[in-house]
């Protein structure tokens, strides 16, 4: 089977329409998906490729940790499948796209609702830390926005999950440009608290 009958192969099982893409990023594609029976019916699917065993950690560790995580603002994972070199992943659509869009808009968006997106992921990251999960990669391109312009956080890919809260790491795996300041002094860090400085200041830097 070629990839193309092989992603077919998935959207009909699941009884879906391939639909255009919504975005890419590291591990592979989103698309959108519409029912057979109801095209108004939307889901996003997650294609990634097992380029390497690394494609296919990062895809399992992601649907391991959105099928047992409930929070408002983390994506909901819908369903997943794989085979041995695909792993489709369908989670709701949010069609206000994600945060990264709103940054170019004109007029710019204004502070107060800034900062309910800041307040709307830090309630996200607060509920996984306590869980001793950390994200890794949480920038505007993985925050969705939902039909009521609240924060979604979503790309558990590079996710990972510490023993206890004391835990340290010596380096972020992480998207080029969102490393915090202490990475630079190459001594072991607290994975928990870095990112979500650099991701703040991101957002602000951009917005001004
Ligand atoms: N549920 C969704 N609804 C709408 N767009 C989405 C959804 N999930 C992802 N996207 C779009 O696809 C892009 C890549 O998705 P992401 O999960 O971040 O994959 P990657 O791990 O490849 O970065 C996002 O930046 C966003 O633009
Ligand atoms: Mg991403």
């Amino acid at each position: 089977m070629d990839a193309v009958e092989q992603h077919d192969a998935f959207f009909n099982s699941f009884n879906l329409v391939r639909g255009p893409c919504l975005g890419s990023g590291a591990l592979g594609e989103v698309v959108l998906a519409s029912a057979k029976h109801n095209s108004s019916l939307k889901v996003a699917v997650k294609i990634v490729t097992f380029e390497t065993d690394e494609c296919e950690s990062d895809f399992l560790y992601e649907v391991g940790f959105l099928r047992d995580l409930r929070h408002p603002r983390i994506l909901k994972m819908i369903a997943f499948a794989m085979d041995d070199h695909y792993g489709f992943m369908l989670s709701t659509y949010f069609k206000n796209g994600t945060l990264r869009d709103t940054m170019s808009s004109d007029p710019p968006v204004e502070e107060p609702r800034i900062l309910r997106h800041i307040l709307d992921v830090a309630s996200a990251l607060q509920y996984i830390h306590g869980l001793y999960i950390f994200h890794q990669d949480v920038k505007p391109r993985n925050i969705l926005l939902d039909d009521e312009d609240r924060a979604v956080l979503a790309d558990f890919g590079l996710a990972r999950q510490a023993s206890d809260s004391s835990a340290m790491v010596m380096k972020w795996e992480t998207t080029p440009g969102y490393y915090g300041p202490e990475t630079r002094k190459k001594r072991p860090m607290s994975p928990f608290k870095v990112r979500i400085s650099s991701f703040f200041s991101s957002l602000f830097l951009w917005h001004r």
